[in-house]
C-alpha cells in the first residue's frame, strides 16, 4: 500500500467561498497519537468538580489522556493527584471509580500507599534488602493541579501556561455558571458512562452543534411538546463563538424555557456583579473547555458536565454528570436531576440520538475516496464584534447553526499540530 505524505496544513482547504476539512483528522492513527501528546499530555485537562471529592479521604479515579490517575482529598484536606500506577510492577493501584479511604492497597501483591502518596506497607518486607528505600517509592504525583471556581484541572507539564491564561475567554462563562447561585454548584451523585463509536473531536463538535437539533432530536421535542399540551417555545437567537485555545461556546439568548417559563432567575445572595447579572438573565449556553469537558448551563435539556476521554482514534468514552445549585432544598435539586435524565443518560430522549449520529459519521467517513467534509456554513456572515464583548472577549462568532466555531477551531488545531516537527502521515 502506498502511503501519501500529508502536511498538516493540507488538512484544511479554504478559498474564501468554502471551507473543507480532511477527515483524516478523525481517522488517522498518527494524528491521533500526536494530538494526544499536544492537547492532553502537554497542556491542561479537566479532571473533576471539587464537590466530587468534597471531604477528606474522598477519591475518584480518572484519566489525563492515556494516563490513569487518582484524584484524592488527602487526610489533611489537600487535593492531590497521583498516577494510578503501583511502584512495584505497574498495576493500577486503585480500581474503584470513587470512594473514601485513607489508603490504597494494590490488589496484586498488596503494597499499600497512604492518600498522601507514601508507600506505607510492603508484605514480607524482609524479602527486600535492609537498605531498600521505601520512602522513595511513593505514588508519582501529577506535576500540576489547580482549580478554577471549583473546577479541577491537571497538567503533566511542570511549567504549563497558567490555568487562568489557558482558560482565557472561557472564564466569564464559568463565573456565570458558578456565581449565579449563592453557594455555587455541586455535582449530584451518580455518573453516566458510555462509549461512542467515533473520534473524540466529533463528541466536542456535536456538543456545540445547533444545526442538528430539529432533525435528530425531533422525537424529543415532540415528546416534551405533548407533555406541555403542544405549547413549547423553541425560538431563541443563538450564537456560536470561538473563544481561543480551542474553547468554544454555543450560546442561546433565552429568557424562557421550552415551556415558556421564565428561566435564569437569580437567587438572592448570588455572587454576580451588576454586569454579569445582566448577562446571566439573558443567556444560557454550552461551554467547551478544550480538550475534554463541556459544561451545559442550559435550563433545558439540563445542567451537565460532559467529560470526554479518547480511547482510540474512533472510540470515545463519555462520562456525564448532572450539577445542581449547592445549598438549595432537595426538591429543587431533584427537579434538576429529572430534567437531566429526560435528555441525557442511557434512557434519555436526546443524548442517545447524538451517539447514533456520531457513529453514523464515523461509518460514513470510511468512504474516503473524497475525504473532505464541508464546513462552509456561515462563511459569509461571521461576526467579529458583538455586545457580548462586554461580558468577555472572543475571536469570532456566528449564527448558532453556522460552522464558525469549527473553522476557527481547526485553523488553530492545525497550527498546533504543525508546531510538532517530524511527523509523517
Ligand atoms: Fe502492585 Fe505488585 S503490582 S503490589
Ligand atoms: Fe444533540
Amino acid at each position: 500500500m502506498v502511503t501519501k505524505r500529508l502536511e498538516f496544513q493540507d488538512l484544511i482547504k479554504e478559498d474564501g467561498k468554502s471551507f473543507r476539512l480532511n477527515t483524516k483528522v478523525y481517522k488517522d492513527e498518527e494524528i491521533f497519537r500526536v494530538e494526544q501528546e499536544i492537547f492532553f499530555h502537554n497542556s491542561w485537562t479537566f479532571l473533576a468538580h471539587e464537590s466530587q471529592v468534597e471531604y477528606p479521604n474522598d477519591y475518584m479515579t480518572t484519566y489525563i489522556g492515556r494516563y490513569p490517575v487518582i484524584l484524592v482529598r488527602d487526610e489533611r484536606g489537600k487535593l492531590r493527584c497521583f498516577m494510578n500506577r503501583c511502584r512495584h510492577r505497574g498495576s493500577l493501584v486503585c480500581r474503584a471509580k470513587s470512594g473514601n479511604s485513607r489508603f490504597f492497597r494494590c490488589f496484586y501483591h498488596g503494597w499499600s500507599y497512604s492518600n498522601e502518596g507514601k508507600l506505607v506497607g510492603v508484605p514480607d518486607r524482609e524479602g527486600y534488602p535492609p537498605d531498600f528505600d521505601l520512602d522513595s517509592m511513593g505514588l508519582i504525583e501529577v506535576p500540576r493541579l489547580e482549580t478554577y471556581k471549583g473546577f479541577v484541572f491537571a497538567s503533566l507539564k511542570r511549567d504549563p501556561p497558567s490555568l487562568q491564561d489557558y482558560l482565557g475567554n472561557a472564564r466569564p462563562y464559568i463565573d456565570l455558571i458558578v456565581d449565579k447561585y449563592p453557594e455555587g454548584i455541586e455535582v449530584a451523585k451518580g455518573t453516566h458512562v458510555y462509549t461512542v463509536q467515533g473520534n473524540w473531536k466529533l463528541v466536542l463538535e456535536n456538543s456545540l452543534d445547533h444545526y442538528h437539533a430539529p432533525f435528530i432530536h425531533k422525537s424529543y421535542f415532540e415528546a416534551i411538546g405533548n407533555q406541555a399540551g403542544g405549547r413549547i417555545e423553541l425560538r431563541s437567537k443563538n450564537l456560536v463563538l470561538y473563544l481561543g485555545n480551542g474553547h468554544g461556546l454555543d450560546l442561546m439568548f433565552r429568557e424562557t424555557d421550552v415551556y415558556g417559563h421564565e428561566t435564569n432567575i437569580l437567587l438572592p445572595g448570588n455572587r454576580l456583579d451588576e454586569e454579569k447579572a445582566k448577562w446571566a438573565k439573558r443567556i444560557t449556553f454550552h461551554l467547551l473547555l478544550f480538550p475534554n469537558a463541556i459544561l451545559f448551563d442550559s435550563d433545558s435539556p439540563a445542567t451537565t458536565i460532559r467529560v470526554v476521554r479518547p480511547l482510540s482514534v474512533n472510540s470515545t468514552e463519555v462520562s456525564s454528570y448532572c450539577y445542581v445549585p449547592k445549598g438549595v432544598r432537595e426538591e429543587i435539586k431533584e427537579k434538576f436531576l429529572r430534567v437531566y435524565e429526560r435528555f441525557y443518560g442511557p434512557a434519555g430522549m436526546g443524548a442517545p440520538d447524538d451517539v447514533e449520529a456520531i457513529k453514523a459519521v464515523d461509518q460514513g467517513m470510511e468512504a474516503d475516496l473524497f475525504p473532505w467534509n464541508d464546513l462552509s456554513r456561515g462563511l459569509h456572515r461571521e461576526i467579529r464584534d458583538h455586545e457580548l464583548k462586554e461580558l468577555g472577549d472572543f475571536e469570532v462568532a456566528g449564527n448558532g447553526t453556522d460552522d464558525t466555531f469549527y473553522r476557527a477551531f481547526y485553523r488553530w488545531y492545525v497550527k498546533k499540530l504543525e508546531e510538532v516537527e517530524g511527523h509523517e502521515l
